[in-house]
């Protein structure tokens, strides 16, 4: 089957169910057979490399700056160090925010087998791209603020983070972290969110709130600009409401 009839079958699978947020405006992407979105789409997906990521990314974040939050993929560097701390035996991966796929990558050359990771991706040129650079992996071009059915059963061991979590507004976070916790990871499972300040995007009170706690787990001065992993799970001594 060819990676864009996958996207679509997994398009069309999670618009079924609750989690069907996201407009049909994906299914164009894959149905429509040349120009527009479609096109950009195809063209962009064989047009792979760094470089071509980059101007990629410029364009996207030129449309949508405050979605996109920043103008260039994160460096190898980071991107190793968001995998690391992920067990590729440990279960099933959710991947929040992917742009060109960088993360991505990093996971599967860590080890964690395609079939176990879902991506999840709003912007549609990014997302077809994903799906014809990743076609063994789960692509979903969906809101990851309206996850509302679990990507994987039994849950997922981790959520991997490259969402703006800064830029998209509290409420939008709040919904994240429910729909994260509350949906998509299994007990003891973390998620893991990258950031450019030596603090963590969500801000105490509201981790108080949801039941959480979050501790910075690395950082690297080899990404521009220099970038923090933060790991945030469910508070052990139950402070807050849970998700
Ligand atoms: C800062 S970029 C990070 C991309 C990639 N992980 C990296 O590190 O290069 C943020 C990504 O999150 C995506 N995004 C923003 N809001 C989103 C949402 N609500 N749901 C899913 N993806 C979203 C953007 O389209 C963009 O691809």
């Amino acid at each position: 089957m060819r990676p864009g009839m996958t996207f679509l079958r997994e398009v069309c699978r999670c618009s079924r169910g609750s989690a069907a947020a996201s407009p049909p405006a994906s299914l164009s992407i894959a149905a429509e057979p040349s120009g527009g979105a479609a096109g950009d789409v195809r063209r962009i997906g064989r047009d792979t490399g760094p470089l071509r990521d980059q101007r990629l990314f410029l364009h996207r974040w030129w449309r949508d700056p405050r979605g996109v939050g920043a103008i260039a993929p994160s460096g190898r560097a980071l991107a190793r160090l968001m995998a690391a701390r992920i067990d590729p035996a440990g279960g099933p991966v959710v991947e929040l925010g992917a742009g060109t796929g960088c993360f991505t990558q990093a996971l599967l050359d860590r080890g964690l087998p395609a079939h176990r990771l879902a991506v999840v991706e709003i912007d549609p040129v990014f997302a077809g791209r994903l799906a014809l650079r990743f076609p063994g992996c789960r692509v979903l071009r969906l809101d990851a603020a309206r996850l509302d059915l679990p990507l994987f059963e039994g849950g997922a061991a981790a959520v991997v983070s490259g969402l703006p979590l800064l830029s998209l507004g509290l409420p939008t976070v709040v919904r994240i972290l429910r729909g994260a916790f509350g949906r998509q990871l299994r007990d003891g499972g973390a998620f893991h969110q990258f950031t450019y300040a030596p603090r963590c995007p969500v801000p105490p009170a509201v981790l108080e709130r949801l039941g959480l706690s979050a501790r910075r787990i690395g950082w690297t001065a080899a990404n521009l600009p220099p970038a923090f992993v933060y790991r945030i799970e469910r508070s052990r001594h139950g402070a807050g409401r849970r998700v």
